[in-house]
């Protein structure tokens, strides 16, 4: 496995890598088509929800990259990224043992360089997904898909991978992803792994380390209010103002937690469904003190 710092030195790697594990593949199998380079985008804290994302990476691809890198753009003033846990070395050793062949991991300004006076991060340019963006997390958070939807192009660019994997516990991030790949032509497949649960169903957060004892397990009513609604909808309810009424109603047996949304939507465009009819997803976001948790549920026909 190697460790990358430098855009130039991560295109090069990337480059002279997938020669030579394409040439060896083909020499192993002379029939079998290369099957790629994956990556793995992340800001480090790895868990095993990262984990199951290299795992899908590396059984579908020659190459597998991880990128590490807690991205400034993509927190508000008031949040967390000076605290956000950085556990580098950790992340390494779990990435070796998972089979990665290269991480990249670029210094803020290797990334942001101030190549001009305008726009917070001294680049003139960013990409926005129009509307999607400015639902759930982004109603919650302004700004935030701005940062990941330029960060990510900035890492699709520098990689340019032929597979892209994600997690669906983001689901408004995967929703607003798969717009941007759409519209801006990216080649490459977006793949969108399940999300990993601890035994007790807490959806595995790198946030969740900030969580107290007493928090974790309040935190827990996020997964209850959405397996309420899953067993509801599959007992034939599919008005969505029960099965929110029910699922908020969960949710009040726990009146630490703050609610931030919870919406039935539909995946795609975020936008408000009124029945379950076709794929809907059904998505929290709340407080557990001050720590904002996601979790959500794809419900009805796939
Ligand atoms: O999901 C994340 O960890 C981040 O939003 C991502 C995609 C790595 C962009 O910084």
């Amino acid at each position: 496995m190697e460790i990358l710092n430098t855009i130039a030195e991560m295109r090069a790697r990337v480059r002279a890598q997938m020669l030579a594990q394409t040439r060896a593949a083909i020499r192993a199998t002379p029939t079998r088509a290369p099957a790629g380079l994956g990556l793995v985008p992340t800001m480090g804290a790895l868990h095993a929800g990262h984990l199951s994302l290299v795992s899908a990476a590396r059984n579908d691809c020659d190459l597998v990259a991880v990128s590490i890198f807690v991205n400034p753009t993509q927190f508000a003033p008031n949040e967390d990224f000076a605290r956000y846990p950085r556990t580098f070395d950790a992340d390494c050793a779990l990435l070796e043992d998972a089979g990665v062949d290269l991480i990249f991991a670029p210094s803020v300004e290797e990334m942001y360089p101030r190549t001009t006076p305008d726009g917070p991060t001294g680049a003139g340019t960013s990409v926005l997904v129009e509307g999607v963006s400015d639902r759930l997390d982004g109603a919650s958070r302004p700004g935030h898909f701005r940062g990941v939807t330029t960060v990510v192009s900035k890492l699709f660019n520098i990689v340019a991978p032929d597979r892209a994997y994600f997690g669906q516990k983001d689901a408004a991030q995967v929703a607003v992803l798969r717009q941007m790949v759409r519209d801006l032509n990216f080649d490459l497949e977006l793949v969108v792994c399940p999300i990993v649960r601890d035994s007790d169903g807490l959806a595995l957060s790198s946030r969740n380390q900030y969580l107290s004892a007493e928090q974790r397990s309040q935190a827990l009513i996020l997964r209850r209010a959405l397996l309420r609604v899953e067993s509801l909808v599959a007992a034939g309810e599919s008005a969505t103002a029960t099965l929110l009424a029910e699922a908020r109603a969960v949710l009040n047996q726990e009146p630490a937690i703050r609610l931030d949304y919870l919406a039935a939507v539909d995946p795609d465009t975020l936008l408000d469904v009124s029945t379950i009819h076709k794929t809907t997803l059904v998505a929290i976001a709340a407080y557990a003190g001050p720590t904002r948790l996601i979790d959500n549920i794809l419900l009805g026909p796939r």
